[in-house]
């Protein structure tokens, strides 16, 4: 494909130095697809040190929800930049009492709620975890295949959208089973209704055989599967889910560190099913791209914590917090509105080129959470997992940076104000990109 804002062969010639120096210093441990070496962002474009211009279809995984750089976010971060730099949680300021403020107007739980402010996605499913344990008093959790949560030892014990991500670290936490998360186009249970599937799963079968609900302090689950495959519950899950926790005296964890903040177009995931949960993790689109996680919970959980019983040093920091402020106020304006127009155009686009190309198997999703799942054929379902990663790289090619998750999705998260002229552009570069890799397969 002929693209004008690809000027160089790739990786050009400063971002291949680049490459070179970091090889030797910076760990080879991360999941880097192909060699994009950024200078500056601006919205829902990205260029590189080389002066080639591109899409960004993965804002930070799923971060920049307000577009690279938003003019309001930088300059909510230098205000409170000129202010002071740091104070830790030992100590007040309007910043982070104003945040916890706003998210106890916006959360789903339909109750007050209360704040725990942290630096990432993980740190917050940590302090989701602590606090469950805390004030249940139970020892044991449920988690899904397929989930990911994050990387440090709790939350690890959670994770498996990879078994990469295990490898080499056992033993994590303790207390964790694992059941199936409901997938509707490749079903791990047998059923018709795979939500109703994954309920008398854990009800009739775990919790007669091997896990005593009375010792279950808490399921954390994913609201829509991300890293896992973008995965979209049957509508009766998570309602099901939060009856059969009030049942037994469980507590609901929603992580929405990927699908909170509007992304898959309500503000939290659990909205689209109406279902309110006890504790909520939050981080990544929250604050832009500046690191800011909450763990939120029913004011009646979290104010059993006693003074001491968790907190850290950078949560809640002034810049994070400001950031997060304008992100918030610009995704309520206007950009949730934007994500519930631009994801159904992204979305008949991709079923668009579902009816074009047989090695699109499914396409799913909501808001600007979208997933393509690329299969070697329709009838067995094999995933095409080569083909996905060499789509990556001929995308990046052509001028689009592109993520996968699950064994074979390309999943489509741009920044939440992304406008429908660029999203065509991507549409239109995917189509080349996908007609590129079959040609050369
Ligand atoms: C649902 C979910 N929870 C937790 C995490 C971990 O976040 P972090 O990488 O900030 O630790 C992620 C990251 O992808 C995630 O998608």
């Amino acid at each position: 494909m002929h693209t004008p804002h690809i000027r160089t062969s790739l990786p050009g010639p400063r971002a291949q130095a680049l490459l070179a120096r970091d090889r030797d210093v910076t760990t080879p441990s991360y999941p880097r697809d192909y060699p994009f070496v950024i200078d500056h962002g601006k919205g829902a474009e990205v260029w590189d040190v080389d002066g080639n211009r591109f899409i960004d279809f993965t804002a930070g995984i799923a971060v920049t929800s307000t577009g690279h750089s938003h003019p309001q976010v930088v300059a909510a971060i230098q205000a409170a930049a000129e202010k002071f730099l740091h104070i830790s949680s030992d100590y007040w300021h309007e910043g982070q009492t104003r945040l916890a403020e706003v998210i106890n107007r916006l959360a789903p739980m339909k109750e007050p709620v209360m704040s725990l402010f942290t630096n990432s996605g993980t740190e917050s499913v940590e302090g989701a975890l602590k606090l469950a344990r805390y004030v249940t008093g139970r020892p044991r959790f449920i988690g899904f295949l397929g989930g990911f949560h994050g990387r440090s030892m709790g939350s690890l014990a959670f994770t498996s959208s990879k078994y990469t991500q295990q490898a080499g670290f056992f033993p994590t936490m303790p207390g964790v089973t694992h059941i199936p998360y409901p997938n509707v186009y490749r079903p791990l249970l047998a059923g018709a209704d795979q939500g109703e599937a994954v309920l008398r799963y854990l009800e009739d079968v775990l919790f007669q055989s091997n896990v005593p609900p009375g010792e279950v302090a808490a399921v954390l689950v994913e609201p829509l599967q991300g890293e896992g495959g973008y995965l979209t519950p049957p509508d009766n899950f998570l309602p099901g889910l939060r009856k059969l926790c009030d049942k037994y005296g469980i507590l609901m964890i929603a992580d929405e560190v990927q699908t909170g903040i509007a992304r898959t177009g309500k503000m939290f995931a659990v909205e689209h099913w109406d279902v309110a949960p006890d504790i909520m993790t939050l981080a990544k689109g929250l604050g832009s791209g500046l690191p800011i996680g909450l763990v939120v919970a029913k004011k009646r959980i979290m104010e059993q914590w006693k003074r001491g019983a968790h907190g850290n040093t950078f949560g809640g920091n002034p810049l994070c917090c400001a950031a997060a402020l304008a992100t918030l106020e610009l995704v309520e304006k206007e950009y949730l509105a934007n994500v519930n127009v631009v994801g159904p155009m992204l979305i008949e686009a991709m079923e668009k080129l579902m009816a074009k190309y047989q090695i699109i198997g499914d396409v799913r999703g909501k808001g600007l959470w979208i997933g393509i799942e690329f299969v070697e054929d329709r009838a067995s379902k094999k995933p095409a997992r080569a083909f996905v990663d060499k789509l990556l790289h001929t995308a990046f090619h052509n001028g689009l940076l592109l993520l996968s998750c699950g064994a074979s999705t390309l999943r489509l998260m741009p920044p939440l104000m992304i406008d429908s002229a660029i999203a065509a552009e991507a549409v239109a570069i995917l189509d080349a990109s996908i007609a590129e890799t079959l040609a050369a397969a």
